[in-house]
């Protein structure tokens, strides 16, 4: 894992955007699985800054979505995504929709780039605590935790939903490419058990250990738990030359 520092959250959705755009031009047919939640969204509007005012031209990209909230009304601004919803509520075989669901990723040639956010339980996707860490796309129950930390997005007295389709451990780590983003206090523990802890399902981004091109890009206060900051701040430094393409710059 390449753990990169950003100084505040506007410096890590300009290098999110930055890594993105940069594997996009280099690639213009790229494959991007996307993270939903608020950790990214900051990247999103650079990323749209950068195609208006900068060319960044995101046309040939195909992205999949890297879970969906079940039983959110088509209509609800919520939703993840569009496309997922006419499946949910045309009652389809949610086995089947899985399954469909990773046959499409292949026949786009797997992933080249997963976003990823990290929840306070330290999941990625919903890959709840206990998740396989070999899992495949399917329906998880969220934990009290999570369905908590939801309730934010949706209005007064709504329902939150209790489950949702996710990609699995399994198929995040197929992705040839992983940039997990982690932003804010509420991530501390969470990152630092991801990156420093033991690997475990009972923090599923720690799986992310075994991938080999995982880059965990934070602010400060997300950083704060790791033991290892200072390393992780000489690895930046001293290795700016020769990771140009990937996160880490000498101005950073
Ligand atoms: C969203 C997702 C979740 C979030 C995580 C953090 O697509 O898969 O794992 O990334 O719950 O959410 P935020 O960024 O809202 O703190």
């Amino acid at each position: 894992m390449l753990v990169v520092l950003a100084a505040d959250t506007a410096a890590l959705d300009r290098e999110a955007a930055r890594i993105v755009a940069h594997r996009a031009r280099e690639k213009p047919a790229i494959t991007l699985g996307l993270a939903a939640g608020s950790t990214p969204l900051g990247m999103y509007r650079e990323l749209v800054r950068l195609h208006r005012e900068e060319g960044l031209d995101l046309s040939g990209v195909t992205t999949f979505n890297l879970d969906e909230y079940l039983g959110v009304a088509p209509s609800h601004p919520r939703s993840f995504h569009r496309f997922m919803r006419e499946a949910l509520f045309d009652h389809v075989d949610l086995e089947a929709y899985c399954a469909e669901y990773e046959r499409r990723i292949a026949r786009a040639g797997g992933i080249d780039l997963q976003v990823l956010g990290i929840g306070r339980d330290g999941h990625v996707g919903f890959n709840e605590p206990t998740s396989s860490l070999a899992s495949r796309t399917r329906v998880k129950t969220l934990t009290l935790a999570t369905i908590e930390d939801n309730r934010r997005v949706f209005g007064e007295g709504e329902r939150v939903p209790e489950c949702a389709i996710t990609m699995g451990i399994g198929t995040i780590l197929e992705a040839r490419e992983i940039l997990l983003l982690g932003a804010g206090p509420t991530k501390r523990d969470a990152v630092a058990k991801a990156v420093e802890g033991p690997l475990t399902a009972s923090v599923t981004a720690s799986a992310l250990q075994l991938h080999p091109r995982v880059t965990v890009l934070l602010d400060r206060e997300a950083a704060a738990g790791l033991r290892h900051l200072d390393y992780y701040e000489r690895v930046m430094r001293t290795t700016a030359a020769i990771t140009s393409g990937r996160a880490a710059r000498a101005r950073d």
